[in-house]
């Protein structure tokens, strides 16, 4: 039997490892402990991921809450060590790059613990990236690096990662799109927020770069008000980006424009159905680049690079960047182009059960 604690704390880490779980769960040779760091907290960013992906409730809450990435990637190493030296698994399993990502192996690795890196390989190359600094030092120190397509391969082969270490799993997140489709196309929020499938376009916006800077916000929102004119616009609005949008931030109003509608940050299945049905997808989360290739959905990235470039070379994804003409020319283009994107090998919902084989062999 061997023991492996997961670790997750924000809102994508979820999405994650509810299929890792299930496949997990299957085994009979695994035990699984499951540690939520608390980085998310929020009803709307945790525990209604927990609810409607069925992951089972954590083990252990560390409730590290919000603050500077000092301060949370220190309280996460603070409070897990003693954890992980209770419970003594033979093997810490992280996911994706966030805060928690980072500081739960760098606590593991010194206990001798084994480490698992799912969604290793990443790379956008901008180091103005709190996440590209999570995932450059997860994967100079993790055991098992699990890469979802085989530009990973590439990126950590130049970092000098021994090929032996690296295995090329497809992407856990298509996992959980696939298990919950049909559960999303059972959701009314389409007609709840009266809307015509293929009228309207979604918009998700949480990047630092993009959201705490108030010239960059400020040419992403010149370009909403132009594209609200001729499409409604959809705009699920992530706690930081609030917060910077409203008085005590930038003071940006943008109930100025009609055919904008802010409204707080959805659940899984409900997104996913508004996806599905959306004309365009403007976002500049990494997820929602991956999840709009599978569904065949433009998607606009408001980034000046993307560390998922197959979503660019074979999905449905382009890289627009911030400057408000950008923004519109790259929508411009989106809606006359009828390409619809394919789907990238192995992302074919079978990730996590690819994953418990390979850590059956290894661990
Ligand atoms: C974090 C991740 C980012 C990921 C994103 C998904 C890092 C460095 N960043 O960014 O990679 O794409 O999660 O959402 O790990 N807040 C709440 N409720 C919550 C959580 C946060 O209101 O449950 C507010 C707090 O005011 C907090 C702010 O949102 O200060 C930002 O949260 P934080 O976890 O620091 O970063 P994210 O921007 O969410």
């Amino acid at each position: 039997m061997v023991k492996i604690a997961h670790i997750a704390g924000a809102r994508p880490n979820f999405v994650k490892i509810a299929s890792l779980l299930k496949a997990c769960q299957k085994e009979p040779g695994i035990e699984s402990l499951l540690v939520h760091t608390g980085q998310h907290y929020s009803h709307s960013m945790s525990q209604s991921f927990f609810e409607e992906l069925d992951i089972p409730q954590p083990d252990i809450n560390l409730e590290v809450g919000s603050g500077s990435h000092a301060y949370q990637t220190a309280e996460i190493m603070k409070r897990l060590e003693p954890v992980l030296l209770e419970h003594k698994p033979d093997a810490v399993l992280v996911v994706g790059d966030v805060n928690s990502t980072a500081a739960s192996v760098l606590v593991a690795v010194k206990l001798g613990i084994r480490t698992i890196h799912v969604e290793a390989g990443l790379r956008s190359f901008d180091r103005t990236m709190p996440e590209e600094i999570n995932r450059i030092v997860t994967d100079s120190i993790s055991d098992v690096l699990l890469v979802s397509d085989p530009s990973g391969v590439e990126n950590l082969r130049r970092e000098g990662i021994d090929d032996s270490k690296v295995f090329v799993v497809g992407n856990v997140m298509i996992d959980t799109l696939e298990r919950n489709k049909e559960k999303a196309d059972a959701s009314d929020i389409v007609t709840r927020m009266n809307l015509d499938s293929k009228e309207y376009a979604l918009m998700t916006l949480h990047r630092p770069h993009n959201v705490d800077q108030e010239d960059v916000l400020q040419n992403i929102v010149a370009a909403l008000a132009k594209i609200q004119n001729d499409l409604q616009i959809i705009f699920p609005v992530h706690p930081r980006t609030k917060k910077n949008l409203s008085a005590d931030g930038f003071g940006l109003n943008l109930n100025t424009l009609p055919n904008l509608r802010l409204i707080e940050p959805l659940g899984y299945l409900d997104f996913l159905k508004l996806m599905s049905e959306a004309k365009i997808v403007l976002t500049d989360s990494g997820g929602i680049q991956e999840e709009t290739t599978i569904l065949g959905i433009p998607c606009l990235t408001l980034r000046d690079n993307t560390e998922r470039p197959i979503t660019l070379t074979e999905g449905t994804n382009r890289l627009v960047g911030t400057k408000t003409d950008d923004i519109l020319a790259g929508y411009r283009d989106a809606l006359s182009d009828s390409c619809s994107g394919k789907r990238p090998d192995l992302w074919d919902g079978k990730a996590a059960d690819r994953i418990v084989k390979i850590l059956l062999e290894v661990l």
